[in-house]
């Protein structure tokens, strides 16, 4: 009891002094941490830079032990996979009344798409062109998780991808850097709000840190090798996006990044983010990546390591406990100095002083919010109304869509019933019991209107060893007992009763994802041969497509009448799908992420560069950058989705055709609704700089706007455009615009648009 007397108090002082309004709040939080730091040992000090998981989702080969006894040592910063206020506040308990500082932990969780309430997996998100959708969805996840114990998230992630072969895309803004900066953008306003210090916001951690989606081959955690001026051009915007939007830390990526694990480099997270982007918020590393660095090849032992990543500017280790095993001797033998572990210490308790923790450790712990507002009504509209803008009509011939609420529909497809992978991957806390499968979804919005005749037609997948090895990781995929002949049979004798086929189609869940990369990225199993036979019945054939990545589905293109990405939709993805079918939602969705024809192409993207030997589509044309057997044409192009209505494009107006520095160019079209349906049209903005002192892209997006038009109506839609805009970094990694000949392009997707062409003078 004489050793709590001390800590309580300090606790109090802390609270006394404590004004999140008080414009001093910097250099009171500087004297509460001098005290706090002036009183720790060199041990106390390593074990705040020490995060341990404890609880669930372990996505490593090493789980912490002896977490409570290390919280009494003073030994742990920080607590990831734990959350409800009954478990959090014990430990949290823990660390106040039986370490002898009582120094709050830190609270984390991989809260990607929602914490119980579901959202899209990220690339459905980014899909939906709306910010202030991406913005609720994080806003919705900070209520949720702030009310269940935590006060952080690893989240966004806005590594860009443009390998649809590495399962994590699932989780990425998609290929574009600018649009990606708008995601991070948004994400990090939703979780932090405008003070981290309330109850009801959490830190965002942008990760990871950096290049990771950029792995050689696609397959994880391989490595990364490229050009500075593409890190910088291409990779490194929306990760500046997100800390300058105010995130309070970064993730380290598992990748190297040219021959020098992230983990491990100074000059990416010393000279880059603190020296150059003036990050200040604290680092965390990948799940056990220090100790990775020692297979990577770059430190013999964990010793070495552990040193290498404090002195690159990790200031705290997720669960691998090289800090607190190795730092204090490499203090002792002058290999580190202490400073830099007083830095790291500093920026770990900076954290939770802005958090509020100081103030009130137990401040996201609250029963009752939790009750309140986890799962709310409020909440599943969101959840719902936002898958609905996730979604991308990728075709609809004839207007099979919208359905009509009458008749018989012929629902087949291993994931029409499913319920397990409408939440996707890294699905939080998130409770896939509750989520609603499109059957259910169905019968919801349409009621008795339609008669749903059932049959599953295929399995996800029949690889059976593939199947335990997903199953071991959170999948619930079965192999039915029928032969692939029998269930497509069945299948067909079902669809041959109905005046429809909806297909429901795609991936499972664990299919994407951490490692979770796939070489063939065609529909798996047999669901082709099914959709091939249900073609045969001459039905009019809806594909709904579940995946967390662009597909490669050029038979599916050509045969089939509709397809609807839905991606992994969330907890309300059922009656989401079905409000889309129904066409009680209009969708207006775009890809984020080109779709090959086949996997083969990839990388494949829209902002490629246009080579020396630019292949113009005549095949006899031997001598130019292209396949013998594809062309270069991806399937669905970046930003492409179709409406249930049809919007025409008037020939945009540009103020000028002479842009000068420090002035703008704006730039008008009017978008009509000419079909029968309102509907949402995103409309964007793309240029091309001709000549540069780099090649530069051959399309660029630099602006999009998301208008409603009501039927036969037009709006017109306005940009503007400096050049700010056009800047690029050269050669010297200078940023700026150069003056010449470029291209403008307004339209539905980065391929349907014509150039205007324009100029920048001097
Ligand atoms: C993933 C991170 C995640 C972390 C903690 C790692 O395996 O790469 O994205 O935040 O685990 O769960």
């Amino acid at each position: 009891m004489k050793r709590l007397i001390p800590v309580i108090l300090f606790v109090m002082t802390l609270v006394s002094s404590c004004q999140h309004t008080d414009p001093g709040r910097e250099t009171d939080m500087d004297a509460k941490i001098n005290a706090l730091m002036s009183q720790m040992t060199l041990e106390e000090k390593i074990g705040q830079l020490n995060l341990v998981a404890v609880g669930f989702d372990v996505t490593g080969p090493i789980v912490s032990e002896n977490v409570d006894e290390k919280i009494k040592q003073g030994y742990v910063g920080g607590v990831f996979n734990t959350f409800t206020p009954d478990v959090v506040k014990k430990m949290q308990k823990r660390a106040l009344t039986e370490s002898r500082l009582g120094i709050p932990l830190i609270f984390g969780y991989d809260v990607i798409h929602g914490h119980r309430t579901i959202f899209p997996i990220p690339l459905g998100l980014a899909s939906s062109w709306d910010m202030e959708a991406i913005e609720k969805s994080a806003y919705i996840s900070a209520q949720e998780a702030s009310a269940d114990g935590l006060n952080w998230v690893f989240s966004p992630m806005v590594d860009i991808s443009r390998d649809p072969r590495w399962g994590r895309v699932s989780e990425c803004p998609g290929e574009d850097t600018w649009y990606g900066c708008q995601v991070a953008k948004a994400m990090v306003r939703g979780y932090q709000g405008d003070d981290l210090g309330k109850d009801n916001t959490v830190m965002a951690c942008v990760k990871h840190f950096a290049l990771y989606g950029a792995a050689e081959a696609g397959r994880d955690y391989n490595t990364t090798d490229m050009s500075r001026l593409s890190m910088f051009q291409d990779y490194f915007p929306p990760y500046k996006a997100g800390l300058d939007a105010g995130a309070g830390s970064v993730m380290t990526s598992f990748n190297e990044i040219n021959g020098i694990p992230a983990t491990g480099n100074k000059w990416l997270m010393t000279e880059l983010l603190r020296d150059q982007w003036g990050f200040d918020g604290f680092v965390v590393t990948d799940y056990t990546a220090i100790n990775e660095m020692v297979p990577h090849g770059i430190g013999a032992d964990e010793y070495e390591v552990g040193a290498q990543a404090l002195e690159a500017g990790v200031d705290m280790d997720m669960v691998g406990e090289v800090f607190l095993n190795n730092l204090k001797k490499a203090v002792e033998d002058g290999k580190v100095s202490e400073k830099t572990v007083d830095i790291a210490c500093r920026r770990i308790l900076e954290a939770k002083y802005k958090l509020g923790l100081f103030e009130d450790p137990y401040r996201y712990v609250d029963a009752e919010r939790a009750e309140k507002t986890i799962m709310s009504q409020e909440h599943i509209d969101a959840a719902r109304d936002i898958a609905c803008k996730s979604m991308v009509l990728l075709k609809n011939d004839s207007q099979v869509l919208p359905l009509k609420e009458k008749g018989a529909i012929a629902l087949i497809g291993p994931l029409a019933t499913n319920q397990r992978d409408m939440i996707g991957n890294w699905s939080g806390a998130g409770d896939w019991k509750k989520a609603v499968s499109v059957e259910q979804g169905i019968r919801n919005v349409a009621g008795d209107k339609v008669k749903v005749l059932y049959a599953k037609g295929a399995n996800i997948a029949d690889d059976e060893q593939m199947i335990q090895r997903l199953n071991a990781h959170g999948g619930n995929l079965d192999i039915d007992s029928r032969s692939s002949a029998e269930m497509i049979a069945e299948a067909v004798r079902v669809a041959s009763k109905a005046d429809v086929i909806v297909a429901v189609v795609g991936e499972s869940q664990g299919m994407s994802g951490e490692a979770a990369s796939r070489t063939d990225i065609t529909l798996p199993g047999q669901q082709q041969a099914l959709l091939k036979a249900l073609k045969k019945t001459g039905k009019p054939m809806v594909l709904v497509l579940m995946n967390g990545r662009p597909l490669a589905l050029k038979w599916e293109e050509e045969h089939a009448d509709a397809i609807l990405e839905t991606w992994f939709a969330g907890t309300q993805a059922g009656n989401a799908i079905a409000d889309v079918l129904f066409g009680h939602h209009n969708p207006s969705g775009k890809l984020t992420a080109t779709f090959p024809q086949v996997v083969g192409q990839v990388p494949i993207y829209y902002n490629h560069k246009n080579t020396g030997r630019p292949f113009g589509g005549d095949l006899f044309d031997k001598y130019k950058t292209r396949y013998l057997d594809v062309t270069n044409e991806p399937l669905y192009p970046f930003g492409f989705g179709l409406s249930y209505t049809t919007f025409d494009y008037s020939a945009p107006v540009l103020s000028t055709t002479q842009l000068k520095k420090g002035e703008s160019m704006k730039i008008s079209v009017t978008v009509s609704n000419t079909g029968n349906y309102d509907g949402e049209e995103v409309v964007q903005l793309y240029i091309r700089d001709l000549v540069g002192s780099v090649t530069r892209p051959v399309k660029e997006l630099k602006g999009f706007k998301k208008v409603f038009i009501a039927k036969g109506e037009s709006k017109k839609v306005e940009f503007e455009l400096t050049t700010d805009d056009l800047a690029f970094y050269h050669s010297d990694l200078t940023y700026a615009y150069e003056p010449g000949a470029f291209h403008l392009f307004i339209g539905t997707n980065s391929r349907d648009v014509k150039p205007i062409p324009f100029e920048v003078v001097e």
